[in-house]
């Protein structure tokens, strides 16, 4: 069950360069964390900056509730993410949260997960969710070489873990569809969650369905509120026009036609 909508401050306890476009914020919450979702995203505010009046969103990607941490996995493209790229401990940071609805969790596997580049950012968190549920869970990943793959030993405590680059500098050489344990006659994968750009998710969507198999994305369109008022990261469904941020992020790709 989604919790009700929260506007906190956070603290910045980590900020982990991974490469230099790449980086891992572990936030602390000011109290109990609400049950949060896989799937599920924050809006961030990005303070003392005139071009980012509005809040950007980024998928929750690991969840410490111990702890009572959530880490971000945030790729450096304009302003926003170069601002947060430089928080330090201790640094607050507003967020609204756990907004957007979430992947259905299949309770019997095996499942499949597959990212590509910065679009693994919400796998983490399905992957430890689902093995903590019992399924059984693979998960493909891809990158353009070697160093765009971060934190495979994370991964591997959930499942198994299979690679491709583009340049063959880590695992299979080719884009994740190209992997050999999809190029069997038959996969048995109840699931196929993706999550990556839209080309990637295009194609894995059309081996799920070659194969009959469900399948899971979660789309990254343009957003301003993140609360479903200002109609801008509308994407259409066979259902209609849907808000990405209130009914998705997470979609199966049969509702968006592909
Ligand atoms: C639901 C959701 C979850 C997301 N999760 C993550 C995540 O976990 N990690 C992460 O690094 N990024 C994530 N993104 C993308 C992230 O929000 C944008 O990269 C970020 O807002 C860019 O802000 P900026 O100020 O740095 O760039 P801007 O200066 O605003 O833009 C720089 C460039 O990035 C492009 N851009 C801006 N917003 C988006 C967007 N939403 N999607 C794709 N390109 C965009 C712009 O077109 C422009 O070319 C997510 C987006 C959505 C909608
Ligand atoms: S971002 Fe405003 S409705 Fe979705």
């Amino acid at each position: 069950m989604s919790s009700a909508k929260r506007i906190e401050d956070f603290r910045v306890t980590r900020n982990v360069a991974l490469t230099p476009r790449h980086f891992l914020l572990e936030l602390l919450a000011p109290g109990k964390l609400p049950g949060l979702l896989p799937g599920q995203f924050v809006q961030v505010l990005v303070e003392n900056s005139t071009s980012t009046f509005l809040r950007r969103p980024f998928s929750i990607h690991r969840v410490n509730e111990t702890e009572n941490t959530l880490d971000l996995l945030v790729q450096i493209k304009g302003e926003g993410t170069r601002k947060l790229s430089r928080l330090r401990e201790g640094d607050r940071l507003n967020l609204i949260y756990p907004l957007g609805n979430s992947f259905s969790l299949q309770k019997n596997g095996p499942v499949l997960l597959i990212g590509g580049g910065c679009g693994v950012a919400p796998l983490l968190f399905l992957a430890q969710s689902l093995c903590t549920n019992d399924t059984k869970v693979a998960i493909l990943i891809g990158g353009r070489k070697k160093h765009d793959l971060f934190e495979i030993e994370e991964y591997r405590k959930c499942g198994e873990v299979f690679i491709t680059t583009e340049d063959g500098s880590e695992g299979e050489k080719g884009l994740v569809t190209d992997h050999s344990i999809l190029q069997k006659e038959k996969l048995a994968y109840s699931m196929i969650y993706c999550c990556g750009p839209d080309p990637m998710m295009e194609s894995v969507a059309s081996v799920a369905h070659m194969h009959n198999i469900e399948c899971e994305v979660s789309l990254e369109n343009t957003m301003a509120c993140g609360f479903g008022v200002c109609l801008c990261c509308i994407t259409p469904t066979i259902h209609g026009n849907q808000r990405v941020c209130v009914e998705g992020p997470v979609f199966n790709t049969k509702e968006l036609g592909w």
